[in-house]
């Protein structure tokens, strides 16, 4: 009744793993056996508006995800399109069409955040809100748009978590300045959301710093580069969804005869890696992530439930990029749990580049994106007074 509008809105980027998460010591925290070490994204985002509704005297849940308006191709935004403008996205955001088990896990991740928050946010001098979500008002709401294209094979999970953790522990705090200053100037304050975020799915923890994020056990942290700036190339192989689920993944490798010595190969990796970057060697870093993206498929090929995510363009254009990563100036080139590839090559000669995989793919997708820093809180705070 005459209440106004509150709500929260974040955007949070995908991240590309050259060192991978996968096999877990803990699934229910989601804490992995080994370190893994990324690259942020820019502009293949995830924004998330949490909304707090008006309460109704009859209404006893907490949480309510509204199915107002069906989701429809137009759920997701142009990769092109640059997705900042919070009066632009909210013609995108929709809630999102969510069996019973996803609408629990979402309602889940926020009641975690609340916790989290309610537990620390005095170390980070932030008062708590006097209506945590979920917690007095009857109805939040919850939307979200990809820039992810329709249908693009693109995991968004890591950035959903990300955004959903941004927007939620931006509407537990009772100043928002108080949360954005504690945002901008404190590293343990953005290692203590990664830390929520990871909870609510493993590698979505990355997604909270950049260009380069490494996690280990519960912790993040940014890794220094001299690395020239990078462009990201997404080849699109399929626009299928997986048929066998990260998580699955995760549990299934350890029935490899590959998974023995995994743990102690991929640490000595990861330092290599960690060690490349910093010093700026980008022939070590394209081939420590050629190894290594390798060494994780052939642990889902050899798994005792073997299962592939490749489809025969992957294996064509793998051996195109398998001339390129032995010449002088070679791209890093890696891939996730799907069947997409991804190429990594200095900005500087992006355009080449984009000719060139373009014609490898003989018209098919290709996705461009740049690196990125990590999350941000579009409203309330640098919304530049675009949603009044
Ligand atoms: O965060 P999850 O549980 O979706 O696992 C991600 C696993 C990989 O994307 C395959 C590797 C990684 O490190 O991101």
């Amino acid at each position: 009744m005459g209440e106004v509008k509150s709500a929260w809105v974040a955007r949070a980027p995908s991240n590309i793993a050259l060192i991978k998460y996968m096999g877990k010591s803990d699934s229910f925290r989601n804490i992995p056996e080994n370190g893994s070490l990324s690259f942020t994204l820019n502009r293949l985002c995830t924004v998330v508006e949490l909304e707090k509704g008006v309460r109704s005297e009859t209404d006893a849940s907490s949480l309510r995800w509204l199915p107002e308006k069906p989701c429809s191709e137009k759920l997701t935004l142009d990769a092109e399109s640059d997705a900042e403008s919070p009066t632009e996205l909210e013609q995108w955001l929709r809630v999102p069409s969510l069996g019973n088990a996803g609408i629990s896990r979402m309602i889940r991740h926020v009641e975690r955040v609340r916790e989290a928050a309610r537990a620390r946010y005095s170390e980070f001098g932030i008062a708590l809100s006097d209506d945590l979500p979920g917690e007095r008002s009857a109805s939040w709401i919850l939307r979200s748009a990809n820039t992810f294209p329709a249908a693009s094979g693109i995991a968004s999970s890591a950035s959903f978590f990300a955004a959903l953790t941004m927007a939620a522990a931006a509407a537990c705090a009772k100043e928002i300045e108080a949360f954005s200053q504690a945002w901008e100037r404190d590293s343990a304050f953005r290692s203590f959301l990664a830390g929520i975020s990871r909870e609510g799915s493993g590698s979505s923890c990355r997604s909270f710093d950049g260009p380069y994020v490494e996690w280990e056990g519960e912790m993040i942290h940014r890794v220094e580069s001299k690395l020239p700036e990078l462009a990201h190339f997404v080849l699109l192989i399929t626009e299928q969804g997986k048929e066998v689920s990260s998580s699955e993944a995760h549990a299934r490798v350890k029935g490899s005869p590959l998974w023995s010595g995994r743990v102690e190969r991929v640490t000595a990796r990861l330092a290599r890696l960690r060690e490349a970057i910093r010093s700026g060697d980008m022939a070590e870093v394209s081939r420590l992530s050629w190894v290594e993206f390798w060494e994780m498929h052939s642990l889902f090929h050899t798994s005792a439930d073997p299962f592939t995510y490749w489809q025969p363009a992957t294996l064509a254009l793998l051996q195109q990029l398998s001339g390129a990563v032995k010449s002088s100036a070679p791209p890093i080139v890696t891939m996730d749990a799907g069947p997409n590839i991804h190429v990594l090559v200095e900005a500087t000669r992006a355009s080449e580049w984009s000719e060139k995989l373009s014609h490898w793919m003989g018209g098919g997708k290709v996705l461009r994106d740049s690196q990125g820093a990590g999350p941000r809180l579009l409203f309330p705070a640098g919304a530049r007074g675009a949603r009044g």
